[in-house]
C-alpha cells in the first residue's frame, strides 16, 4: 500500500465517525422538533421551557455511547458477561443520579436497569422523594448482566476486572448528564465510583465527592428486601432526605417522618 493510499484509508475512516455523529445528531434533533410540535401552542407561547438544546445534546451524546460500546469489540475482561446492553434510564439532565451494581435477570430482559424486585423498590423511593423515576438518571457501574456458571441461577457480584472495563462508560455517562447529586445504591457502586473497596455499613449517610459532584452512599434496595425493619428502611431514607435538603427539594412533616415508629 502507497503512503498516499494509507492516508485516503485515515480520510475515509475519519469522514465515516463524522458521518455517524451527523446521523445521531439528525435523529436527535428530528426526535426534539416532532416533540416541539406535539407541545400545546398555548404553552409554547407562555414561554415554558421545551425539551431544551443542552438535553437534546446530552441525549446524542448518550446515544453515541451506547452505539460505541455495542459497535466495539468486547473487551476480554467482559468476556464472562451477558450479551445484552443494559444501558442506563432517565432524564438526561437529571438532578440527581442513582448507581447501582450491574444488572439482574430483568434488567437483562428488558434492556432496564432496576426493574426487577429492587428496582421496584428503587422507584417508591424515588416517589417517596416527590419526584419520579422519569425525573432522574439511573444506571449501574457494569452495563451487563455478570453470567453464572452453567447450570446456576441468580445473580453474581462483577468481578474487579468486570468493573474496571466498564467504568469508563459510566464516567462518560456522568460527565454527559453532570448531575448534581450522584446516589451510590451498596458497597459495589461505592467500590466502583470511590475507586476503592470501603463498607458501605460505615460509609452510608455521609456526603463523598465524585469528581467534585455530591455522592451520597447508601444501602442497595436488595438489602433492604432482605432486611425489612424499619430501622434499615429509616437509615436509607434519611440519606435520601439528606439528598433531598441538597437539592433543595420540598421535604413535608409527613416525609421527615417516614419509617419512624
Ligand atoms: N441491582 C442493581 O444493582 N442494578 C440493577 O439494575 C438491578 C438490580
Amino acid at each position: 500500500m502507497t503512503t498516499f493510499d494509507r492516508a485516503l484509508d485515515l480520510v475515509i475512516t475519519h469522514l465515516d465517525g463524522r458521518k455517524r455523529l451527523l446521523r445521531e445528531e439528525t435523529a436527535a434533533s428530528r426526535e426534539a422538533l416532532e416533540q416541539l410540535t406535539r407541545l400545546p401552542r398555548e404553552i409554547v407561547k407562555a414561554g415554558a421551557p421545551a425539551t431544551s438544546v443542552s438535553t437534546q445534546s446530552k441525549q446524542s451524546r448518550l446515544n453515541v455511547l451506547r452505539e460505541t460500546i455495542l459497535a466495539t469489540e468486547r473487551d476480554p475482561r467482559l468476556a464472562n458477561v451477558r450479551q445484552n446492553l443494559v444501558f442506563g434510564v432517565g432524564n438526561p439532565d437529571a438532578d440527581l443520579m442513582f448507581v447501582g451494581e450491574a444488572p439482574g435477570a430483568e434488567e437483562d430482559i428488558q434492556g432496564e436497569p432496576f426493574v426487577g424486585p429492587a428496582g421496584q423498590l428503587l422507584t417508591k423511593m424515588i416517589v417517596a422523594m416527590g419526584i419520579s423515576r422519569q425525573d432522574v438518571y439511573i444506571a449501574n457501574i457494569v452495563k451487563f448482566r455478570p453470567g453464572m456458571p452453567q447450570g446456576q441461577s441468580g445473580n453474581r457480584k462483577p468481578t474487579v476486572d468486570e468493573m474496571a472495563a466498564s467504568i469508563p462508560w459510566l464516567k462518560e455517562q456522568i460527565e454527559t448528564i453532570q448531575p448534581k447529586v450522584l446516589v451510590a445504591l451498596g458497597g459495589t457502586a461505592l467500590e466502583g465510583l470511590s475507586g476503592k473497596p470501603q463498607s458501605i455499613m460505615k460509609a452510608r449517610g455521609s456526603w463523598m465527592s465524585y469528581n467534585g459532584i455530591p455522592l451520597m452512599p447508601t444501602f442497595h434496595p436488595s438489602y433492604l428486601l432482605r432486611n425489612q425493619s424499619n430501622t434499615e428502611k429509616r437509615k436509607v431514607w434519611e440519606d435520601l432526605l439528606k439528598v433531598m435538603e441538597k437539592l433543595g427539594l420540598p421535604i413535608s412533616e409527613k416525609q421527615r417522618g417516614y419509617f419512624l415508629r
